[in-house]
């Protein structure tokens, strides 16, 4: 079951910008893109790379790690990890592309709250 917090504090972030917040166990990387918030994971559904660390062109965040893009507009996969070849075949079956988890961002009541 979800619920909204409140991340209104958190949420007043320049244009192209990211911040990590924490809700409960979650580490949530919020970003400012054409003044719309995005919420989302800020662990790479591959192997773990810290995306705050990555990097972020518009919509489209890269992963520090292995370069793996995500679009976060709804989270899907545009390449998974920079590897070519023999790499990347045996990088796919090992560990399978996965979306990147997206959080709803709403406002409501002149406060900015995010779905968990
Ligand atoms: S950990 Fe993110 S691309 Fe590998």
């Amino acid at each position: 079951m979800s619920e909204y917090v409140d991340i209104s504090g958190s949420s007043n972030l320049d244009e192209g910008h990211m911040k990590v917040i924490t809700i409960g166990e979650r580490e949530i990387l919020l970003a400012r893109i054409r003044n719309k918030i995005y919420a989302m994971d800020n662990i790479c559904p591959h192997m773990k790379g810290r995306l705050s660390h990555g990097l972020l062109v518009g919509t489209i965040l890269v992963c520090p790690k292995h370069g793996t893009q995500f679009d976060l507009k709804d989270g899907r996969v545009l390449r998974w990890t920079e590897w070519t070849g023999a790499k990347q075949v045996l990088g796919k079956i090992v560990s399978f592309p996965r979306a990147l988890t997206m959080y709803n961002v709403i406002s409501e009541g002149g406060k900015v709250l995010v779905e968990v």
